[in-house]
């Protein structure tokens, strides 16, 4: 790898990950670790031939547009990739890529423990104990919703939804998804296929959304489909807070209509909707999925491993524009 290649490196990535790129790339680091976006992000790309950056650097198609002719790629330490114009770019003609696979596995037990936490009221037991609230065992103290034999409804059956699904046979529940095809019977492992995400719904005791964002499926979790869920139904989002009507959500957890949600993202994040803090039967996590030592540098090696086939003038395996 030609190390006179310029590439600017958005945020504070792990250790080895920066140590790779200083040792490959002649790079401009951001040890403050703030989040760039708009004009500072266009300001800083100057004199570079590629960015690696995370999602909170949002590259609409005005960033896109304002970006300095020398920018050549964009390789985002995501899976996701809503915070990129896809269309802009490929209309700028700039090679975005991303990280999928290496996070499956993180990610679905992020969604696991925060199944388990939500059913099983962990963050309200917690706080009981931690407040001194505790008087001693109780026949009927703390009953949660058990697993075993339920059906797990997962929305997205991707590397992420397939590796949920593993985690749920292991607990004994029944696996149902709904994905834009049936998988094919060896990756599907007996789960059941539904082609409509409404009759998904009709399912789904537990319902874990492993979907990517797309503006169609914008607030797809809404008071209509709430409806649909069968009653004491537990949700858990581990992909994109907007696939979620944070209203919608929060009536039926207040009502009693869905029994507990366990959050690990939200629209408009780091901000959240104020009323989800105020609810015992919702757990909250600062979007941690592939929050993990081994995932966060695979991500970042990928991301490398991106950049290095595309400035090697091959065509990175994870290309998306
Ligand atoms: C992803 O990879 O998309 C994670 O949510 C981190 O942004």
């Amino acid at each position: 790898m030609p190390k006179n290649i310029r590439l600017l490196v958005t945020r504070q990535f792990p250790a080895d990950v920066l140590a790779r790129c200083e040792r490959d790339y002649t790079c401009t680091f951001n040890p403050e670790d703030t989040n760039w976006i708009g004009d500072e992000l266009i300001g800083r790309a100057a004199d570079h031939d590629a960015i690696f950056f995370s999602s909170g650097n949002k590259f609409t198609a005005d960033v896109i547009a304002a970006l300095p002719k020398s920018i050549k790629a964009l390789s985002t330490f995501s899976v996701g990739h809503e915070h990129i114009d896809l269309t802009a770019a490929t209309e700028r003609g700039l090679m975005v890529m991303n990280t999928p696979g290496v996070l499956n596995e993180a990610t679905a037990d992020i969604a696991f423990m925060l199944l388990l936490s939500a059913s099983r009221r962990a963050s309200e037991a917690n706080r009981m104990v931690r407040n001194g609230d505790w008087v001693g065992w109780t026949p009927t103290q703390m009953l949660g919703v058990g697993m075993q034999g339920k059906r797990l409804a997962i929305l997205g059956m991707g590397g992420i939804g397939r590796e949920v699904a593993k985690r749920g046979r292991a607990f004994g529940m029944t696996i149902h998804y709904h994905n834009r095809s049936a998988l094919p019977d060896n990756d599907a492992k007996g789960a059941i296929y539904h082609k409509s995400a409404d009759e998904l719904m009709k399912v789904a005791d537990f319902l874990s959304i492993n979907c990517p964002m797309t503006p169609e499926m914008m607030k797809f979790l809404n008071e209509d489909r709430i409806a649909l869920l069968p009653p004491n139904a537990i949700i858990v989002n581990t992909a994109r807070g907007g696939l979620i009507d944070d209203e919608a959500l929060i009536a039926a957890l207040k009502s009693g209509r869905v029994f507990a949600a366990g959050l690990d993202v939200f629209d408009g994040e780091p901000n959240l909707h104020p009323e989800y803090c105020d609810l015992n039967n919702v757990v909250l996590l600062p979007h941690v999925g592939s929050a993990t030592v081994e995932t966060r540098n695979a991500m970042g090696f990928t991301a490398l491993d991106n950049l290095d086939a595309f400035f090697d003038g091959k065509i990175p395996i994870n290309r998306i524009s």
